[in-house]
């Protein structure tokens, strides 16, 4: 670990983020929470695990009782030239793994302030009650019309995001412990459905491992807000591996790319040689069980695409995509970016986005926004406040009140909606300059700067991804 990165988490620590380098922005997401210690966690009944157990193929016919098998992509699918044809898509977030900012309504309608993440629910609610609420949000959050809309916007992919507790790998399957408690499984059967649906509407699929054993990063959007652990315990890294080769198995045939890990946030050196293992064992296991077939994406867990220089390249590597978030909110210099210097920031990461594909591995911005505060209610954690209007931490800089920045778009001026039609244009040309993008989501209960379905409705988002009433922001 170099001395500046103790540094930064040094000054993270004491000083909650307020000047933490770049390569640790991210991780001023991460809020410590331990007040969990006191909850008993020992109790183990798995329950919800739907009963059907069907390995036929699907055509169109999985339903949420089947527990899914791999088959042939349907004719239907126009065929995907990766590398070569730019991907468009948006993501599906906080389906399967609950988010307390997309979903603020689900987590209040507990009652129990407590329940800060999908974890928190689990361990918290009673079992039945939890499942019913999840089922309920599995069944509505998203549903077919969606993928038509979807459709309808001229995006060709979806990115879904999975945690590892919703897959229904057995003790067959592997030699690690397959107990997800206090997770509440039963997810799997919808995204069986939902692979068929976006199969009979010609959207292509990233599915996503959101959430690893342990945490991977600390954020509610892994499932538990908290201490990063995963890779600490030494089977959490071959456990993973075994889901990994379970969801091929199963699935490879109803998805395109498989991600490997979301947002892994490496704090410890020892966590980053495992990660980089992780990697290439994962990429290896996807090849030995898939073929060719599979795309395989990989993230910079938050270091850089630098630091993946000639990384599963070709030819010892074929098919690996590498996965950038580009978020300009989650710290004090973005945020201090005036509406120019967004815009211009894009350009540089589009810059280095393009250096980086053109000589290493297939490149995409796999999760971005227009948001230019971190105003989201619950954004940076359920019960937490806000960088931009001084809720989130005493002391700090505070640049304005979060009114008419966020929530409902009735309440968005016009300079404001003009704005984040320029900078949605700008952030899709860095995607267009690599093999593409997918927009972070496409749909968020009461956070319209966030929502593509709320822009295409604001107009800040052309109903066809590649119109633009500002072109080539860039090149000047
Ligand atoms: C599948 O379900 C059927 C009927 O519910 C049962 O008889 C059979 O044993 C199950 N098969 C497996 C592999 O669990
Ligand atoms: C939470 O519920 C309370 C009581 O129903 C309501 O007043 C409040 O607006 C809700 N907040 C959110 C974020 O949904
Ligand atoms: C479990 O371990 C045994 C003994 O090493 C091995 O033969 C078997 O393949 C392993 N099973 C899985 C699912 O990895
Ligand atoms: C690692 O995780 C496994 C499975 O959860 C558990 O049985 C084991 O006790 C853990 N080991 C340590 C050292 O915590
Ligand atoms: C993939 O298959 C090769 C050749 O059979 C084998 O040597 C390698 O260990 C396998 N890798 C993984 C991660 O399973
Ligand atoms: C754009 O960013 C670069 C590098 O940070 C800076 O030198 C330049 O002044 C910026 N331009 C504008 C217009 O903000
Ligand atoms: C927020 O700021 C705007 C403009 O700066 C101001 O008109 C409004 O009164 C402020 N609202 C609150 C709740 O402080
Ligand atoms: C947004 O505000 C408008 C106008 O006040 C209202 O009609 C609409 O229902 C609101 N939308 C949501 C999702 O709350």
């Amino acid at each position: 670990m170099t001395l500046l990165s103790v540094y930064s988490i040094l000054v993270f620590l004491l000083l909650g983020c307020a000047n933490v380098r770049v390569q640790a922005e991210q991780q001023c997401r991460l809020i410590a929470q331990n007040a969990l210690a006191a909850l008993d966690p020992s109790s183990t009944n798995a329950i919800g695990l739907p009963n059907g157990n069907s390995t036929s193929t699907h055509g169109s016919s999985a339903t949420p009782t089947s527990t899914g098998a791999t088959s042939a992509p349907s004719a239907t699918v126009t065929s995907f030239n990766y590398g070569k044809d730019i991907i468009r898509g948006v993501n599906l977030g906080g389906w399967f793994v609950l988010e307390p900012w997309i979903t603020p309504s689900l987590f209040n309608d507990t009652g129990n302030d407590a329940i800060i993440d999908e974890f928190t629910l689990g361990l918290i609610l009673d079992k039945a009650e939890a499942l019913k609420l999840l089922t309920n949000h599995w069944q509505t959050w998203i549903t077919e019309q969606d993928f038509i809309d979807i459709k309808a916007a001229g995006l060709t992919h979806v990115r879904m995001q999975i945690g590892y507790w919703s897959i229904p790998i057995t003790s067959a399957d592997t030699n690690y412990t397959t107990d997800v408690d206090p997770y509440i499984p039963g997810a799997w059967p919808y995204l069986l459905q939902a692979l068929n649906w976006a199969k009979q509407h010609d959207i292509h699929v990233i599915l996503d491992l959101h959430g690893a054993p342990g945490s991977q990063n600390g954020y509610d959007n892994s499932g538990e807000r908290g201490d990063p652990t995963w890779g600490m315990n030494a089977t959490d890294v071959p456990r993973t591996l075994d889901i990994i080769k379970f969801m091929s198995e199963k699935i490879g045939g109803m998805i395109d790319v498989l991600e490997l890990i979301n947002e892994p946030v490496m704090y410890r050196d020892s966590q980053q040689q495992l990660l980089t293992q992780y990697y290439q064992q994962g990429y290896q296991l996807v090849r030995n069980t898939t073929g060719q077939d599979l795309q395989v994406m990989i993230g910079d867990a938050f270091l850089g695409v630098q630091s993946w220089t000639n990384f599963l390249t070709q030819p010892s590597a074929q098919g690996v995509f590498m996965d950038f978030h580009e978020y300009q909110v989650f710290n004090y210099p973005q945020l201090q970016l005036d509406f120019n210097g967004h815009i211009n920031y894009s350009c540089q990461v589009l810059d280095q986005l393009r250096s980086y594909s053109q000589s290493n591995i297939f490149t995409i911005i796999g999760e971005w926004s227009v948001a230019t505060t971190d105003c989201a209610l619950w954004l940076n954690g359920r019960g937490i406040g806000a960088r931009w209007d001084g809720t989130w931490q005493p002391n700090q800089q505070v640049f304005g009140n979060c009114t008419g920045l966020t929530g409902n778009m009735s309440e968005f001026s016009n300079d404001y909606k003009t704005f984040l039609r320029k900078y949605w244009e700008v952030q899709a040309d860095i995607g267009e300059a690599i093999q593409g993008w997918v927009y972070w989501a496409w749909k968020v209960e009461n956070a319209d700067d966030w929502s593509y379905q709320r822009g295409l409705q604001g107009g800040w988002i052309p109903q066809g991804p590649t119109s633009r009433m500002y072109p080539n922001q860039c090149s000047g």
